[in-house]
Order: C-alpha cells, then structure tokens, then sequence
C-alpha cells in the first residue's frame, strides 16, 4: 500500500512513522508513506500557498493553485487512487472506513491547513473528505496520521500472523473484552478463574459476553448494530433487566 500525504509540514510525520509498527511495516515493505511538500509547488519567490479570503473575514485560506498542482503532479496519470481532504466537514473515520480505505492499492491525503481551502480545490481534484471527529484541529496532519496509522494495520501482515484486526473494538461491532497477563493476583485482585482452566470454549464464551456487557454499560449505542446470537441477545437482556432494577 502506498500513501501519499500532501502537507506544509512534512516533518511532523516523523516520529509516529519512525517507531514500532509503522516503522516495520515500511521496512518491510508493506507500507511506503510518501510525505510531499506543498510549499514546493508554489510558484513565487517566497514560497506563498495561501491568502486572505475573498468576501473578508479573518484567517488565510490555502490557495487552489499551489495545491492542486501538488495534488495533480503527485498523483500522476493514475486517477484511481482516492484524493482524501483531512477536514472537519467530511464524512466521520470510523473502523468501517479504515477498512474501505484499506482495500486500495494507493490513498492520496490532503492536509488542509489555516481556516480552510480554496473551495475550488474541492471541485477540481478532491474524490473524498475525511473528518477524524466533531472537533477542530490546527490542521489536517494529525488526522491524517491516525488515518494512516488505523489503515496501515488492516494491511495483511502488519500486525503478524497471531495478531489478526479481527478482533478488535469496533471490527466485530462489539468493544473488547478485558484483557489480563501475569501476575494471577495483583493487590488483591485475581485474574478470572476461567482464564486458567485451559477450556478454550468456556474462554471463548467468557470473552463474548464481557465484550458484550461492556459495550452494554460503555457504548450501548453499538449494540443496534451488532451480530449477537439468540443467546447472546438473552445475555443482554439479563443485563439490561439487573440495570433497570438497580435504578428502582
Ligand atoms: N482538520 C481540522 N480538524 C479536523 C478534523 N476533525 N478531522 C480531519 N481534519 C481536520
């Protein structure tokens, strides 16, 4: 998978592609991120890729020029690959995009920067808008990080043969089940006893339910959506009868 990321700021990819998962992924080649510097594509002296807006008001809008040059010359004769704007008014990331995204080849993302862009910019090139939630950053280049950082390890191989994304918060619709390692007590506290039996299915089943009664108490708003056998749905049930009659 190849990404490309349009930006004023190139360096500030550094240190998340620099480390860990990200960092093997691309020497194994897996993942090649490419960083491209708008700043290179605009013509005058110093260098100028915004300007104030038509209309007044205050703040800088990048200028179309500038960045669809960049765009057009980094994405080549090849126009399959999306052309992404990191924006907040854009469609929400969510794990279900991540997994779309991961399906192609190339992404192309944009880095938005200032009070915004030039609305032509959008017109002229942009194929998908992306919004990483309902809040405001300086700029696109955080948002497009996570976007790279939540696709890169949908990508086979990433992760490892035994670490699979599968079941992941938010891949299976349920959130995840918790999780212990050594020591079997800790202040008091003991590992669940199923844990240590060695019976994979009676784990299995453990793990199915915590994931559901805690998606149940933390993001009930997921389990509209989530696949849950007949069992599982009176497993839910019990636990939304015992939380109705602990408010009586
Ligand atoms: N740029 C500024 N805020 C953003 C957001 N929430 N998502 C994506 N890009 C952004």
């Amino acid at each position: 998978m190849i990404m490309d990321i349009l930006t004023l700021f190139p360096a500030m990819f550094d240190g998340p592609l620099s480390e860990s998962i990200l960092k093997r992924a691309q020497e194994r080649e897996l993942l090649t991120v490419r960083r491209h510097d708008i700043r290179a594509y605009a013509p005058d002296k110093h260098h100028t890729t915004d300007d104030t807006p038509y209309g007044g008001g205050g703040g800088m809008v990048m200028m179309a020029g500038p960045l669809v040059a960049a765009i057009e010359d980094v994405r080549g004769a090849d126009t399959s690959a999306p052309v992404i704007l990191l924006t907040p008014q854009g469609r929400v990331f969510t794990q279900r995009v991540a997994a779309e995204l991961a399906a192609h080849d190339r992404l192309i993302l944009v880095c938005g920067r200032y009070e915004g862009v030039d609305e032509r910019v959008r017109q002229a090139v942009v194929t998908d808008e992306i919004s990483i939630g309902d809040y405001v950053l300086t700029g696109g280049e955080l948002a497009a990080m996570i976007i790279v950082d939540a696709v890169a390890r949908l990508i086979p191989g990433v992760l490892g043969a035994r670490w699979g994304a599968e079941e992941d918060s938010h891949a299976m619709g349920l959130l995840e089940y918790p999780h212990y390692t050594r020591p079997p007590v800790f202040r008091g506290m003991a590992v669940p006893d199923v844990l240590l039996s060695g019976d994979h299915g009676a784990i299995a089943r453990w793990r199915r339910r915590e994931a559901i009664r805690r998606t149940w108490q933390r993001r009930p708003d997921m389990l509209l959506a989530a696949d849950l056998s007949e069992d599982e749905r009176w497993f839910l049930a019990e636990l939304a009868e015992g939380d109705a009659r602990a408010h009586e």
